[in-house]
């Protein structure tokens, strides 16, 4: 933070948070590369913090890696069919040894109280055991897959009774089955499938990259499940460690959303404390996969004037903003952010740099039909980003009807003078709008 006061600031903001996650189920994916990676103490620190904040975890871990390089490491072969590994029988004592050393490793990691260790002085209980039964995928194409099992049952009441006496439980990629065979499955399935039992508020899935990106390596912030499926589909074309874990990953979170688990989130497992700004701030990290991410904020382009024109139009008759002509709007596009549903723009809002590093908000406007769902403040979060990326310390806007919207997030009253000269020698004195002002 660069002061005490962007601290406070943020320590405010974060209590909605906070109260929203309280007695929430999250269920956690830490896959086989998550285990290796140098932050994963950071990740240890972060899911103990959301531990105290009251938020009931269920933590999956995968083993992927570790148990391609032991098999390897005693000369046996690992072949794959259908994106699994088939999982013969003499590789079995081998895994579950490498399994059983990753979930006793993570179990040390949580018990840390040592001083100077992130854990001082805490307390937490991590809970195992024989939670998900499983069965054997069976024979497909002629194919055995032998021990490589899938999920018959989550033992749900067992685990909420855990969770209830405020332990963490650990799921493993192991699986037993009624036969009392143990079986190989798939840390993604065992943590939807989990998540689905359990009726989890989220799915989150750590991931080798900061997020999924678009074609011209964009950050896509929200996807709707449809486009999640897309990604996936095209990532399972390629054989690169991070492509193979995205598209198992997003399948994850596909089926997740198809089963009424709303929100998967996808986080970097390489970057210090991308979970926490996923989940405690407005700007978040990763990417989330959710049924209420149809609508997509992305930067505007020439091909979306007109349907900001059709947007703004109404609020510039009813005088709310500054008429625009196309041709200033195809000249400006790129001060643009845009929401768009399904092709259409449904919200729309402009950052115009100044000199003396200010910058205007400008052209703030949904839809009358999708207001009230969060639009404008995702925007408004989105530029202020913007701004701070562009090194502006000062945001200000002209408003006549909307000041209690903006002062709400954090604008404060200002006057004319406040404003950069340029914009003072612009000001319509018949309109009379109020000016506002925010600190970045
Ligand atoms: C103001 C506006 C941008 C808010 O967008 P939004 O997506 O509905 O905003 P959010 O969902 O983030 O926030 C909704 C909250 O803001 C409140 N709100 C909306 N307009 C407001 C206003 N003029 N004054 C105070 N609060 C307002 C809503 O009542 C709601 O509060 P509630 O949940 O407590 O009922 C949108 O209403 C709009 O486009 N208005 C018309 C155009 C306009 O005034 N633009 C600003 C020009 S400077």
């Amino acid at each position: 933070m660069a002061n005490n006061n962007e601290m406070i600031e943020w320590f405010r903001s974060s209590s909605t948070y906070i109260n929203a996650h309280r007695n929430k189920i999250f269920v956690v994916l830490l896959s086989g590369e998550t285990l290796a990676s140098a932050n994963l103490p950071n990740i240890i620190y972060d899911l103990n913090l959301l531990h105290s904040l009251g938020v009931k975890l269920v933590l999956v871990h995968g083993s992927r890696p570790q148990i391609t390089a032991a098999l390897a490491a005693s000369g046996k072969q690992s072949a794959y069919r259908r994106k699994l590994r088939i999982t013969e029988a003499h590789s079995m004592a081998t895994i579950k040894q490498v399994v059983g050393g990753l979930s006793i490793d993570l179990e040390a990691m949580f018990s840390m109280g040592l001083r100077n260790s992130p854990m001082q002085g805490t307390d937490i209980r991590v809970c195992r055991g024989n939670f998900v039964t499983a069965k054997p995928v069976g024979i497909h194409d002629g194919i055995d897959f032998q021990y490589t099992g899938k999920v018959r049952k989550i033992h749900t009441r067992a685990i909420e009774q855990q969770l209830a006496q405020n332990n963490i439980v650990l799921l493993s990629n192991l699986g037993y089955s009624r036969t009392g065979e143990v079986f190989n499955l798939t840390g993604e399935e065992v943590a939807t499938e989990a998540a689905i039992a359990l009726n989890a508020e989220k799915l989150i899935l750590f991931i080798p990259s900061d997020g999924i990106k678009d074609s011209k390596g964009n950050l896509l912030e929200a996807l709707s499940p449809a486009d999640a499926q897309t990604y996936a589909a095209a990532l399972a074309q390629k054989e690169d460690t991070e492509s193979v874990c995205l598209s198992h990953a997003l399948d994850a979170a596909v089926k997740a959303c198809a089963n009424k688990i709303n929100r998967s989130h996808l986080i970097s497992f390489e970057k210090n404390g991308a979970l926490l700004q996923e989940l405690f701030t407005r700007e978040g990290n990763g990417s989330l996969v959710s049924t209420d991410s149809f609508a997509e904020l992305i930067d505007a382009t020439i091909d979306d004037v007109v349907g900001i024109i059709e947007l703004i139009k109404p609020l510039e008759q009813e005088g709310i903003l500054v008429e625009r002509s196309r041709e200033l709007l195809e000249t400006e596009i790129e001060n643009f952010k845009i929401v768009k549903l399904e092709g259409t723009v449904i919200a729309c809002a402009a950052l115009y740099p100044y000199a003396d590093n200010r910058g205007e908000l400008a052209c703030i406007a949904i839809h009358p039909q999708y207001q009230k769902n969060g639009h404008g403040d995702r925007l408004l979060a989105s530029l202020e980003l913007r701004a701070r990326t562009l090194k502006l310390n000062t945001l200000f806007v002209l408003t006549t009807v909307t000041d209690h919207w903006f002062l709400e997030k954090g604008f404060v009253a200002a006057s004319l003078a406040d404003l950069p000269e340029k914009k003072q020698q612009l000001y319509n004195y018949q309109r009379k709008s109020k000016v506002l002002i925010k600190n970045l």
